[in-house]
């Protein structure tokens, strides 16, 4: 790997000419994507940013301070250890591939452009947030997730151009056209389509949405083309600070939220200037229940295939699982029927997608234990609840009921009765909006959130994380 390279990565640039000129006529339309669609307002100041510049296990980061456009976005490959076989499915023991079998093609195609999109989707989803940043410390991880997700972006764009020709050229340029919430020529999937207009959903939103990006990369990392699986595994180390952010600031928004509830005399954290519990509660429904979309059919014939051809496997396929071709194997879901809910047996190919739907789930469940375990230091009984997987629903076997957060049936005048108990309400939207001041000097934190414990790396939680050089 040479940091001098135009493009920084593992992958012999240097030495595919072809794949490199292809790369690099991909550049500056990048560029100017990301100046048009990224964070608005803040590309000429100097941000505290983590930059991947190796594969190794310690030491692929390096930090400094650096202007956004000119993040070293780069291409990099988990390397493997020895030859490897494909883990699962009807060619589970063969050797991997290096190129596209020429049968899976179009799947591995769309597979690679549905991941893509979500990249640069997010980005854009955010691209405002910059604006009401709570603090300078926020405001960098906001960054940090952005720059990382147009990295996730090359990374696929890298596989798109190496392998699928002239289809690939062409997918990677879409990438680039398709807008977040644009009528003409949306993003791929809704999730991906809603705004993200408050820090609070910015916070959900990494702690959910990036949660379906944790759980299809690790599906995808298992994968039998074997560029796809390293490209996805390295993909996951930067992930993992995503959901860190999401996971560890809405910890930070509750302990701000159980101070103020104790403080006032009423217990209302609103009239303290903090985002009270119930409201919270409702973010997490809505980004819950737009997140679990993403896992795709409750039965769905797609997830057979791609398991049985050894393109998409489970959550640590290896590691967890003994039967890795699942033929026999079935899957017992709840299924509407006659008017209510009744369970059903299913092949277990057929129904990947609940399986993995399952792990998401009860690691989000997790994320929720720990900050019902910050309101009970707090001594509040308040607990925050997992809506449940059919809750709020518009694709998929569910869609077509009313269910309630804990997943029970309820008819249409029972869910125009709760929804506004359930879900944000636009009052809701206006007081979270209230809220966004922006905080920008350094050791400055908003007053519904509390300060993080620590920095990044060793740094204080009042370092200069963004120099305003710009303005
Ligand atoms: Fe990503
Ligand atoms: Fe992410």
């Amino acid at each position: 790997m040479s940091l001098t390279d135009s493009i920084p990565n593992n992958v012999d640039l240097a030495d595919d000419r072809k794949l490199l000129r292809a790369l690099e006529k991909w550049q500056p339309n990048f560029l100017e994507w990301w100046r048009d669609m990224g964070p608005e307002g803040f590309q000429q100041d100097r941000i505290w940013l983590r930059t991947a510049i190796s594969v190794d296990a310690k030491g692929w980061a390096h930090y400094d301070y650096v202007k956004m456009p000119d993040y070293r976005w780069g291409i990099f490959l988990t390397p493997r250890a020895g030859e490897r076989t494909i883990g699962f499915g009807d060619e589970a023991d063969r050797d991997v591939w290096q190129d596209v079998p020429g049968e899976f093609r179009g799947s591995l195609r769309r597979i690679i452009v549905t991941q893509a999109d979500t990249e640069p989707a997010s980005v854009e989803q955010q691209r405002l947030l910059g604006k009401t940043a709570p603090s300078l410390y926020d405001m960098r991880n906001l960054f940090q997730v952005n720059v990382e997700e147009g990295r996730h972006l090359w990374a696929m764009v890298h596989l798109l151009h190496q392998y699928f020709g002239r289809d690939g050229r062409e997918e990677a340029e879409a990438l680039l056209e398709r807008r977040s919430g644009n009528a003409d020529k949306p993003r791929i999937l809704s999730t991906f389509n809603e705004p993200c207009e408050d820090w609070l959903s910015f916070f959900c939103f990494t702690m959910f949405t990036d949660r379906d990006g944790k759980y299809q990369l690790s599906a995808l990392s298992e994968s039998g083309f074997d560029p796809l699986a390293r490209a996805t595994q390295f993909m996951l180390t930067e992930e993992a600070f995503h959901l860190y952010v999401g996971e560890y600031s809405i910890d930070r928004v509750v302990r701000r939220s159980a101070e103020a509830t104790r403080k006032d005399p009423n217990g209302d954290a609103r009239a303290q200037g903090a985002i009270d519990l119930p409201t919270i509660q409702k973010w997490i429904n809505f980004w819950v229940s737009s997140a679990v979309e993403l896992f795709g059919g409750e039965i769905s014939s797609n997830a057979a295939d791609y398991f049985a051809a050894g393109l998409k496997g489970r959550h640590q396929e290896r590691k967890k699982y003994t039967d890795h071709r699942a033929i026999d194997a079935i899957y017992t879901m709840e299924v509407l029927e006659d008017g209510g809910l009744s369970r059903q047996e299913i092949p277990l190919r057929n129904a990947m997608n609940e399986v993995l739907r399952d792990e998401y789930l009860a690691d989000s469940a997790r994320g929720l234990e720990r900050w019902n375990r910050t309101l009970a230091q707090h001594d509040i009984a308040f607990r925050f609840e997992l809506p449940h997987r059919r809750f709020n629903r518009t694709m998929g076997m569910y869609a077509a009921h009313r269910f309630d957060p804990r997943g029970a049936l309820i008819s249409e005048a029972q869910w125009e009765a709760g929804k506004s108990e359930w879900l944000p309400t636009p009052e809701d939207r206006a007081f979270v909006q209230s809220l966004m001041v922006p905080c920008l000097e350094p050791g400055q934190y908003a007053g519904w959130i509390a300060p993080p414990e620590k920095g990044i790396r060793g740094l204080g939680v009042d370092y200069e994380y963004v120099k305003f050089d710009g303005n």
